[in-house]
């Protein structure tokens, strides 16, 4: 009798669990009779191109997730035991919102398509043990999901296949400042892969629609650097981006997108030492069709590298002067404008952070000299007479050593001569 009663409870407890669904209202068959079968760990169907799949089920992880109320026909809305071949399940019919904007997605275009390498819902929060975003077990949480992007876009083969951007690129998410500041930190508030790329309706960048297009990336990065976007968007350069011009940096053009470091970081490229480098990048301040187009100044890189601060700071003098010392960095404003920083009244501000006695005399003089005869005469011409006069030195040297050697070798075979 006890053993009886010891076999039972299990199975009024099974009960109990099975009728569970139905008393919270739902109208769907409950989750036992398919357990007789799924609940089995070694229940597995061989597939067409060889291996198996796995049918088991896990009953507890199915009844922590979201949708752990209701029956497995919630999914498998045409599964009745014992069953045939079932149709694939479809999340849109209870989640359309999710559903519409997945499919103009690359991912959901390419699942349409029958790609099965493509992210489709369950991929990102999986199958039969969904939660909440919020929750810290789910697949989506903010702070485990970048692995899941991950899976596949590490995957060598796929990137191959789909032409996505390098493995490298992707490991230099993982060490950039957002990406230390998840694995190392735990930092909610750092950029995820979704943070940038949204999460169902991801686009490549070149698509106007996109997250990540040109034209949404200030506003992008300024949802958490929102002080900066502020900045940003009275320069010249945030100005002349909202009015269209193309060719005016966004956050991205100084500061990269996987790769982002600190700052202060030498791989930086904005590091002060790489700053120069980064203002005159072949598409901006060293490009003479950019120049021309909007009627700036040429040659500004050459002509930093020739002055005094551009040859400290290739010698690696940090503390010299570098654009952004000068010009600002997210505040940048055209030199006629009177709260530029290099503005001619504000310039003995501008260098008196440095140099302490900086009076009205440092605005005297130009700063990007561009060293031609109609540019700067002067400077041109003692530059054209040491050139020639070091020159002349230097051929002046080898001639006399050219001939002080012929003279003694001479001398010394004319002395043996009188020998013999
Ligand atoms: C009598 C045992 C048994 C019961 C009960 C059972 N299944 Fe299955 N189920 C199977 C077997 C065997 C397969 C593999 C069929 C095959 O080879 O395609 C399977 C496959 C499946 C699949 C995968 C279908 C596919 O094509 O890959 C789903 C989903 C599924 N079952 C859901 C359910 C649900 C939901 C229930 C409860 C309503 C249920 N099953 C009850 C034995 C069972
Ligand atoms: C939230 C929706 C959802 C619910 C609820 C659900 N499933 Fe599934 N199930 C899926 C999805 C998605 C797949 C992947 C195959 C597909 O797309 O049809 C799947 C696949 C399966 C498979 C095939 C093996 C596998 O892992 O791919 C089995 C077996 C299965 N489900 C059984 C069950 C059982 C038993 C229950 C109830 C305990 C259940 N499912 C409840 C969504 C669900
Ligand atoms: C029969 C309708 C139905 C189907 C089919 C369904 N869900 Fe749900 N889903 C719900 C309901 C209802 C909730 C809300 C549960 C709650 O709030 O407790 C939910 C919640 C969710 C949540 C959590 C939402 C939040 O607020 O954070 C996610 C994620 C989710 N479902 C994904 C899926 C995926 C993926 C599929 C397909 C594999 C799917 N659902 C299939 C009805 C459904
Ligand atoms: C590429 C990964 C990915 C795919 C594919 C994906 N989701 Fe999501 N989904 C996410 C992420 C990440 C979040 C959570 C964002 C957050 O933190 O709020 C989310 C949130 C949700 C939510 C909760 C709504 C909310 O705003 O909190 C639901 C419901 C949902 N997804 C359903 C679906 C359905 C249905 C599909 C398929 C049509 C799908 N998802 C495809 C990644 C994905
Ligand atoms: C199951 C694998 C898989 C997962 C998970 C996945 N992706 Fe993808 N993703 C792909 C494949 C494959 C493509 C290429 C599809 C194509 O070009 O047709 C792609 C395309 C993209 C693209 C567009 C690239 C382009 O040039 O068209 C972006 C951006 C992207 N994924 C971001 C993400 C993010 C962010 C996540 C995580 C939230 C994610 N993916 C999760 C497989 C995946
Ligand atoms: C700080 C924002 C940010 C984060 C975080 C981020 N990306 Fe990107 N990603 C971008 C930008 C910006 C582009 C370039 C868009 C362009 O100019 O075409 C890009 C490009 C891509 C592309 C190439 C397709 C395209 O749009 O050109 C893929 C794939 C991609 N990212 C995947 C990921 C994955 C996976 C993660 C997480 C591990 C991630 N990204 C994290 C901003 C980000
Ligand atoms: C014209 C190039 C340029 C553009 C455009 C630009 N930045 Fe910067 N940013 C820099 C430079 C240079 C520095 C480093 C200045 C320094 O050495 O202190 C910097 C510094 C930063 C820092 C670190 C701030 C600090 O002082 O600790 C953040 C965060 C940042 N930028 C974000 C952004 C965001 C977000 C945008 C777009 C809204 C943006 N940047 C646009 C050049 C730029
Ligand atoms: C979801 C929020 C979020 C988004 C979106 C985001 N960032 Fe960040 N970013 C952070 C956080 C948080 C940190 C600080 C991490 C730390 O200090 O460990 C950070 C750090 C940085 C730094 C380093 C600052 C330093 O102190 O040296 C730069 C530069 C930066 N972000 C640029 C960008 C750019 C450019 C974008 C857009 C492509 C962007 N961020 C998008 C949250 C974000
Ligand atoms: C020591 C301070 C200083 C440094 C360093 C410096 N600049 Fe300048 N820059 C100025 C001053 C002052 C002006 C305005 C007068 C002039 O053109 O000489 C100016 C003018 C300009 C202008 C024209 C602005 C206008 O409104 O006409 C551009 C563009 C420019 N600089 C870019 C750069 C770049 C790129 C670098 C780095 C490679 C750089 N500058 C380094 C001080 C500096
Ligand atoms: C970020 C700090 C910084 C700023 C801002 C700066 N300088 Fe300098 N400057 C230096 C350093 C450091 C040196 C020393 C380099 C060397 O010894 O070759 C230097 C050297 C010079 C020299 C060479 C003669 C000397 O005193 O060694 C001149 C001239 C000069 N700066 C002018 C200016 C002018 C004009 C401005 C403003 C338009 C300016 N600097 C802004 C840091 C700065």
């Amino acid at each position: 009798m006890k053993r009886m009663l010891t076999r039972l409870t299990p199975l009024v407890l099974a009960a109990a669990l099975l009728a569970w669904p139905w008393a919270a209202g739902a109208a769907a068959p409950g989750v036992g009779e398919c357990q007789d079968c799924h609940g089995d760990k070694t229940i597995e169907k061989s597939l067409p191109g060889g291996g198996t799949l796995s049918l088991f089920v896990d009953e507890k992880a199915y009844r922590g997730s979201v949708h752990g109320k209701g029956g497995c026909t919630t999914c498998h809305a045409d599964a009745k035991a014992p069953h045939g071949k079932l149709e694939k399940v479809s999340c849109g019919k209870c989640h359309p919102d999710a559903e519409k904007s997945y499919s103009g997605s690359t991912h959901g275009k390419g699942h349409a398509k029958g790609i099965q390498d493509v992210a489709w819902c369950a991929d990102c929060h999986g199958k039969h043990d969904i939660r909440k975003s919020k929750d810290p077990a789910a697949r989506t949480f903010h702070l485990t999901i970048a692995g899941v992007c991950l899976k596949c876009h590490k995957d060598r083969a796929i990137e191959d296949k789909y032409h996505l951007p390098g493995q490298e690129v992707m490991e230099a998410y993982e060490s950039s400042v957002h990406g230390m500041a998840l694995k190392k930190s735990g930092l909610m508030g750092t950029a995820v892969c979704p943070d940038c790329h949204g999460n169902h309706a991801i686009l490549p960048g070149d698509q106007p629609r996109s997250a990540t297009h040109r034209q949404n990336l200030p506003t992008l990065c300024g949802k958490c650097h929102s002080g900066i976007l502020e900045k940003y968007e009275k320069s010249v350069h945030g100005k002349g981006m909202r009015g269209g011009i193309a060719d005016s940096p966004v956050c991205t053009d100084c500061h990269g997108e996987h790769r982002i470091t600190k700052i202060t970081d030498p791989t930086s490229s904005v590091y002060s030492k790489n700053i120069p480098k980064t203002c005159a990048s072949a598409r901006c301040h060293e490009n003479a069709g950019i120049a021309s187009k909007y009627a700036i100044p040429k040659k500004r890189f050459s002509t930093y590298m020739d002055s005094f601060h551009g040859i400290a700071l290739e010698y690696g003098m940090t503390k010299a002067a570098n654009c952004a010392s000068c010009h600002g960095f997210h505040d940048i404003l055209p030199a006629a404008d009177p709260d530029s920083t290099v503005n001619k009244a504000n310039i003995p501000k501008t260098c008196g952070k440095c140099h302490p006695n900086a009076g009205p005399n440092f605005a005297k003089g130009a700063i990007h000299v561009e060293v031609t005869p109609q540019k700067a005469m002067g400077v041109f011409a003692v530059r054209a007479f040491y050139t020639i006069f070091i020159s002349s030195l230097v051929v002046l040297f080898v001639l006399h050593v050219g001939l002080e050697l012929h003279g003694r070798r001479r001398r010394k075979r004319m002395e043996e001569g009188k020998k013999e």
